[in-house]
């Protein structure tokens, strides 16, 4: 476990996107895993620029994005694919057809699980997974539990996601309850992990997965015992370490 602090969330996304770049680079056929969120947005903005400046090309890259909220049109402002297309893929030169997002409304809402880790295992495996992290700790949309669940799930929200995400949303009557997240074990298989976190309000959770005992209560706490996980942590974000 490596743990890198910056001044600014600035400095947290251009470092994120500099390892993001150095892995496109290397092998320009790589696998990404993405995030969606407040947190990643700059390093998606340094990412863009340096595609538009010719250092990166994403003309070979496939991508698998963490979640999606269950029950929202994926043409809706605040869906992930929406966000994921205004945030980076619009703007860079990846290949739709290799971009993929989990189907929230899916019919068969298992076999669209099971379809999603297939998809993953047939593109070879995540090479690396970009993670932002929940007030209450969790990644991708693994919330509190007793259980660390292995494979992508259907999750039911919790009443402090719902709240944090309602600032999308026109209320927060209308913010789903229901999400599809790539499971503990889909995320812990990426061959590296790179989790950023910016601003107080996350101090507390990245204090309980980093110093804190490894539980479920705590999602984020299992990334630990991942042979190679970044944090890419603000000031404010390590504030309680
Ligand atoms: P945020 O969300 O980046 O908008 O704070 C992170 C998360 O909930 O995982």
């Amino acid at each position: 476990m490596q743990i890198h602090l910056f001044d600014t969330s600035q400095q947290v996304g251009q470092a994120a996107a500099m390892l993001i770049a150095a892995q496109i680079l290397q092998k320009p056929d790589s696998v990404l895993g993405l995030a969606t969120g407040s947190t990643p947005i700059p390093t998606y903005q340094e990412l863009i620029r340096l595609n538009r400046d010719g250092v990166v090309d994403f003309s070979r890259v496939t991508s698998f994005n963490l979640d999606e909220y269950c029950g929202l049109p994926v043409e809706h402002e605040c869906s992930y694919h929406s966000f994921m297309h205004e945030q980076l893929f619009s703007h860079i030169n990846i290949d739709l057809a290799h971009t993929h997002v989990p189907d929230g409304n899916a019919v068969d809402q298992q076999a669209e699980c099971a379809r999603y880790d297939m998809a993953i295992n047939q593109a070879g495996g995540i090479d690396v997974q970009i993670l932002g992290i929940g007030r209450n700790g969790h990644i991708g949309f693994n919330e509190p539990s007793d259980t660390f669940v292995y494979g992508c799930h259907i999750v039911n929200l919790t009443q402090s996601t719902i709240a944090a995400n309602r600032r999308f949303f026109e209320s927060e009557d209308a913010v789903p309850r229901q999400a599809i997240s790539l499971g503990i074990g889909s995320i812990m298989n990426a061959r590296q992990i790179i989790l950023l976190a910016t601003g107080s309000d996350k101090a507390d959770a990245i204090h309980r997965a980093i110093r804190q005992d490894i539980t479920p209560r705590t999602q984020a706490s299992i990334l630990r015992t991942h042979p190679n996980v970044l944090f890419l942590l603000d000031k404010a974000a390590a504030g309680l370490l």
